[in-house]
């Protein structure tokens, strides 16, 4: 199992400061890199790439190959739990997932909680195997969606804009709405467990639109929805490792650490780096935050935002990696010329 003194990645989440910092990359897996479109076209759709074993680790393989980050992230996607929830969901090109949208507590007999570890036992499978195959120093992140984010989807039935009917259904009718968090902090709490037993030894969860939520409802639906799950999984298995992605929490970091009790954060693209080094930092190992659409651009403009990155938060807990996640334009050579850089940095 996870020994940390040979993996830089668990170091850090344990406190240390290491120079160079570790590094990888939010969906580091994906359609910017020529082999995983193969496999993808091989596999048919995105589900099935998601529930064939044999497809989704060569997919996870595939970055750390090229690059020989630090950490790997398991190949799967937010969605899985509301589909193994029973709720309809296709992933149709150009559109991104569309679900059969959920709008009322009524609705939510729809839902079947048994069925979720059974049919994600796929997912549990990659994770194990993965485990057993990638190299000695890299961790291996398991991941969900935040109750609030996959909500979003759950109640939209896709991605949104302005997530009116999730928040007309939440101010509406919060304890009806409470209902539907809950179910969803039971299904993923359950789902991290088995993804600790199967072999991950770090978890990120994340709530990609907690930064659209006013400060009484972030209170509600994010902090405390990722705080039950957080306390759970760690009471369920002492030592998990938990890094939270508030996307777009601004001022609202400090008070998501200290309320959700998570070991790390990410950091988005838009937290000023000084700020983080006084303010988030002396709370926790951070993790964050170039711009993805720098790694796009490329060239010095990226390099000197790199090494002012490193300069200002590498001297305490830090773990390299972008602001949110990579996009399909992404030059695979830009990410080489990233992680030389980074590494470049030496005392
Ligand atoms: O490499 C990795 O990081 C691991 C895999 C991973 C995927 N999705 C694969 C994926 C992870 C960690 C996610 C998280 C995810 N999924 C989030 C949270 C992080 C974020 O980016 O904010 C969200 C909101 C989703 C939901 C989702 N999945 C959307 C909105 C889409 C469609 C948009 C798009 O990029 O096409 C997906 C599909 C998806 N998930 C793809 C991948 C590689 C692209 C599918 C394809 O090959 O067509």
């Amino acid at each position: 199992m996870t020994d940390p003194s040979t993996k830089r990645f668990l170091r850090v989440l344990n406190g240390e400061t290491l120079t160079p910092p570790p590094v990888w990359l939010m969906r580091q897996a994906g359609r910017y890199l020529p082999e995983y479109l193969e496999v993808r076209a091989k596999a048919g759709d995105f589900l099935s790439l998601c529930y064939t074993p044999d497809y989704a680790v060569e997919v996870t393989h595939q970055p750390l190959r090229r690059y020989g980050f630090d950490a790997a992230i398991l190949f799967s996607d937010i969605l899985v739990i509301p589909h193994a929830l029973g709720q309809p969901l296709r992933f149709v090109k150009g559109e991104g997932p569309k679900l059969d949208p959920i709008r009322s507590v009524k609705e939510l007999s729809k839902l079947n909680l048994d069925r979720v570890i059974p049919h994600l036992a796929p997912v549990f499978e990659t994770v194990s195997r993965l485990g057993r195959e990638i190299p000695q120093t890299t961790a291996l992140i398991g991941f969900c969606g935040a109750p609030w984010t996959v909500a979003t989807y759950m109640v939209e039935g896709g991605g949104s804009k302005d997530y009116a009917a999730t928040k007309k259904w939440a101010y509406g009718d919060p304890e009806g709405f409470d209902r539907l968090i809950g179910l969803l902090v039971d299904a993923t709490t359950e789902y991290l467990i088995h993804q600790v037993d199967a072999g991950a030894e770090a978890l990120q969860i994340f709530d990609s639109w907690a930064g659209v939520l006013a400060d009484d409802a972030f209170e509600r639906w994010c902090i405390r929805p990722i705080g039950e799950i957080t306390r759970r999984v760690r009471e369920a298995r002492p030592g998990t490792k938990v890094i939270g992605f508030p996307r777009g929490a601004g001022p609202m970091y400090p008070r998501f650490i200290q309320g959700t009790g998570v070991d790390a954060v990410s950091l988005d693209t838009t937290v000023p780096l000084e700020w983080a080094r006084d303010t988030v930092q002396p709370l926790c190992p951070v993790q964050g935050n170039l711009d993805p659409i720098l790694l796009i651009a490329g060239g010095q403009a990226m390099l000197d935002r790199v090494d002012r990155t490193v300069e200002v938060l590498g001297k305490g807990p830090f773990i390299f990696n972008l602001g949110h996640g990579i996009t399909p334009e992404t030059p695979p050579e830009n990410v080489t010329a990233l992680v030389e850089r980074i590494r470049s940095h030496t005392v």
